[in-house]
């Protein structure tokens, strides 16, 4: 075995973001390669069902941290990791994103010197009271290497007096897996929209996770006065993460406003093929993911983000993107305004979303850490 690198994951989207990584590192000679895994997500349907769709190896090593206030959950896979690093002391530390995982684990290599490659580098919301702009300024503070997927990355780093020799800017290794992966899941879509029972280009597809937009009962009921006149239009399919799930349970009159909006079909959380299937085929996303910001401006499909700001500026430029915020007014303007028009071709991707990210990051690795 060759030099050691050691991948820490934790959440679904550092899978989808890792997997072309771990591969394009496995075809070089002259690296061994270490997946852990957190275990932030641990349910099926965000965790195994990612590493099935995905093709990743099974992890090396679960630290099993599990859910828990921030404090807790970064403590927890500090706590797990530490004694793994000081064992194995690996070349470089590659993290990924901006969760919970990301942070401890940077933070745990950084104060044990080791070095720490951060893939998804400088994006910025300047938004302090969202976790994840805490996690990714402090993961890129400590990281050697600091891998950028757009032209702001490189901006943001330079600005906040980040050696340019740090910064490459390969891509974006989220679009590497969506390229990888898109044909199967057009296969898969006919079953899944049938199942579903919903026509291509016939549907919106709703996801939303984030604490201030399902933590709130208000914001809740707020989301089902913006989603009737939607669901007076088309169906909308929502899948649901566990927290959002949690959040209507302990909340029954915002449950309520929801089960009364026409055509809104609250299901599980899919799996990766199926769930980009059922993006693909959409006529409008509304979400307040980061991933689904950028994954809807390679598919071409209209997407409207229900936060005031974005750490992905380029997918609003792309012209598939649009800030829409919390007010229910606005959103279902939004969202009659998009399906009233035609529906636009993809515009030209991003530079570098090529598919070949991951390729671009494990030569460097190789050059920095190979001899
Ligand atoms: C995390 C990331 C977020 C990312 C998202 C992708 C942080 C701060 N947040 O948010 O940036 O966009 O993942 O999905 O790292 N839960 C389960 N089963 C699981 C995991 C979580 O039921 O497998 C529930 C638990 O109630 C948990 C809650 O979801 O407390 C939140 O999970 P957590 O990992 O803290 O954050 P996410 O909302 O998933």
């Amino acid at each position: 075995m060759g030099t050691d690198l050691l991948f820490v994951v934790g959440a679904r989207p550092n899978f989808v973001k890792a997997a072309p990584l771990l591969r394009a590192v496995a075809r070089r000679t002259g690296f061994g390669a270490t997946l852990v895994h957190t275990g932030q997500h641990y349910d099926a349907s965000l965790s195994e069902l990612f590493f099935r769709d995905l093709e990743l190896p099974l992890p090396d090593l679960r630290l099993e941290a599990g859910s828990g206030t921030h404090a807790e959950q970064t403590a927890a896979v500090m706590r797990g990791l530490e004694p793994i690093l000081i064992e194995r002391r690996p070349a470089c530390v590659v993290v990924f994103g901006d969760v919970n995982s990301t942070l401890a684990a940077s933070l745990t290599a950084a104060k044990l010197c080791l070095p720490v490659a951060h893939v998804e580098a400088g994006l910025r919301s300047f938004d302090p009271s969202m976790p994840e702009e805490i996690n990714r300024r402090v993961t890129d503070c400590v990281s050697q290497l600091l891998f950028t997927t757009e032209p702001s990355g490189n901006e943001n780093l330079a600005r906040e007096g980040v050696p340019g020799e740090r910064v490459h800017f390969v891509g974006n290794t989220m679009v590497d897996s969506l390229r990888e992966a898109l044909g199967a899941a057009r296969k898969l879509r006919g079953r899944v929209l049938g199942d579903l029972g919903v026509e291509p280009g016939g549907y919106a597809v709703l996801t939303l996770h984030r604490p201030s937009n399902v933590d709130p009962p208000e914001a809740l009921r707020g989301l089902a006065t913006a989603l009737t006149p939607i669901g007076e239009r088309l169906p909308i399919l929502f899948p649901a993460h566990p927290r959002t799930r949690g959040r209507l349970a302990a909340t029954p009159d915002a449950a309520q406003a929801l089960d009364a909006v026409p055509r809104l079909s609250i299901r599980e959380p899919l799996p990766y093929l199926e769930f980009l299937g059922l993006m693909d085929g959409a006529r409008l996303v509304l979400t307040d993911s980061g991933g689904i910001q950028e994954e809807t401006t390679v598919l071409g499909v209209p997407c409207l983000t229900l936060r005031e700001n974005t750490e992905r500026p380029i997918t609003v430029e792309r012209g598939t993107n649009r800030l829409v915020g919390s007010d229910p007014r606005r959103i279902a303007a939004a969202a009659l305004h998009s399906l009233a028009g035609e529906r636009q071709p993809p515009p030209e991707p991003p530079p570098l979303w090529d598919g070949c990210a991951a390729e671009r990051i494990a030569a460097v690795l190789s050059d920095v850490f190979t001899t």
